[in-house]
């Protein structure tokens, strides 16, 4: 009820400023609002993947608290987890501005950020300060500039493992040049071999997960499942954002390099990660993101394939409120049709057949 007012509030006043403006804005508010309203997780939609429990399965997607700030906050505001970065082992100020766009009429953003950050050390040092309550998990890539991609990515292990509560590898970012290519299936191999060492050695058990483009051929796909599967990853997340820019495009910055999110992410997105959960055989847990704004298109995910689903763009012109509107909405929807592991892939195969 409070988030509702406070949203209604803040959104068109955030809404009227220049998108990096009002994001600025927004984790400030998170960070020094100790009157933040706390929503809890309705009965009926815990989840567990990957060895840990969830209290429920909507997660602040990464890109939103890249430095790890608010982590507390968010999962205060009702997410079921946060991922925090992308982080990149030194601090990096990313493209110039302007360099977020909101597509309003789509319901979308265009971003080429570039893994702007405080860099690891930053990171490391406020999420050890902080509670060990809820999960976080880490998301992790190379610097732009970096020598030996794999070799930052491997130290993302080594300097989350006191604090990360699944560690989240990034190759599908399309704003740093060049970083899609590890997904490639030989020096996607490579990757995944020496950071599964990296995590064996400093974190032994610990959830891996990798993120993929949502731009991916169906063979690609194939390798990399096949890779994860056997190197031991737990999981994917599917997806990121599209360089894809589909005819129906309306906003005005349609036409502006770097990767869209939101509604019109949504179709192709949900498509890979049902082609995804068809190809794994359960040997991976998927996290479906991508177009999330309402109980419906979160439900659509889980259906899909996902067990678990995270949110960006959909909270930019939604607000709080939104978490809550989801968790009701799959709440009810588990009480008409049972619990949410029933509901996981239960429409994969139509989904994967749409063209
Ligand atoms: C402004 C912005 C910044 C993002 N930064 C990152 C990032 O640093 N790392 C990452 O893995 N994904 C990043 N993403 C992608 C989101 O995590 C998510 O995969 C994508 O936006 C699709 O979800 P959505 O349609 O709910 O926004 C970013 C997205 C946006 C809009």
């Amino acid at each position: 009820m409070l988030t509702k007012a406070i949203g209604a509030l803040t959104m068109p006043l955030l809404l009227s400023l220049p998108p990096e403006t009002a994001h600025r804005a927004t984790i400030a508010a998170l960070k020094y609002a100790p009157f933040l309203p706390k929503t809890a997780s309705p009965p009926g939609l815990a989840v567990s993947a990957f060895g840990l429990d969830f209290p429920n399965p909507i997660g602040m997607a990464a890109g939103f608290d890249k430095n790890a700030e608010v982590a507390g906050p968010l999962l205060a505001l009702g997410f079921g987890f946060v991922e925090v970065g992308t982080l990149t082992p030194r601090r990096q100020s990313g493209n110039p501005q302007p360099r977020l766009f909101r597509l309003p009429r789509d319901g979308a953003l265009i971003n080429r950020m570039g893994f702007n950050n405080d860099g690891y050390e930053a990171a490391r040092a406020r999420l050890a300060a902080r509670p060990a309550a809820g999960i976080v998990g880490v998301n992790f890539g190379p610097n732009r500039d970096a020598v030996d991609r794999v070799a930052d990515v491997a130290l993302g292990v080594k300097t989350f493992a006191p604090a990360a509560s699944y560690f989240a590898v990034n190759v599908s970012s399309p704003n740093t040049p060049g970083l899609r290519d590890l997904q490639q299936r030989a020096a996607f191999d490579e990757l995944v071999a020496r950071v599964a060492e990296a995590r064996e050695q400093a974190a032994p058990g610990r959830p891996l997960l990798v993120k993929i483009a949502p731009d991916l051929d169906l063979r690609g796909l194939d390798d990399v499942v096949e890779v994860c599967a056997r190197r031991g990853v737990d999981g994917l997340i599917v997806a990121n954002t599209t360089i894809a820019r589909p005819e129906s495009l309306e906003g005005r910055d349609n036409g502006e390099a770097g990767g869209l999110s939101g509604r019109p992410l949504f179709e192709s997105s949900t498509r890979m990660l049902a082609r995804a959960y068809l190809r794994c055989g359960g040997a991976l847990t998927l996290i479906g993101c991508g177009g999330v704004e309402d109980a419906e298109t979160a439900l659509a995910k889980i259906e899909a394939g996902a067990t678990l689903v995270q949110v960006y763009t959909g909270l930019v012109y939604r607000g709080p409120a939104l978490i809550g509107e989801i968790l009701d909405g799959l709440a009810r929807a588990v009480e008409r049709r049972g619990p949410l592991v029933a509901l996981t892939g239960s429409r994969a195969r139509e989904w994967a057949a749409n063209p």
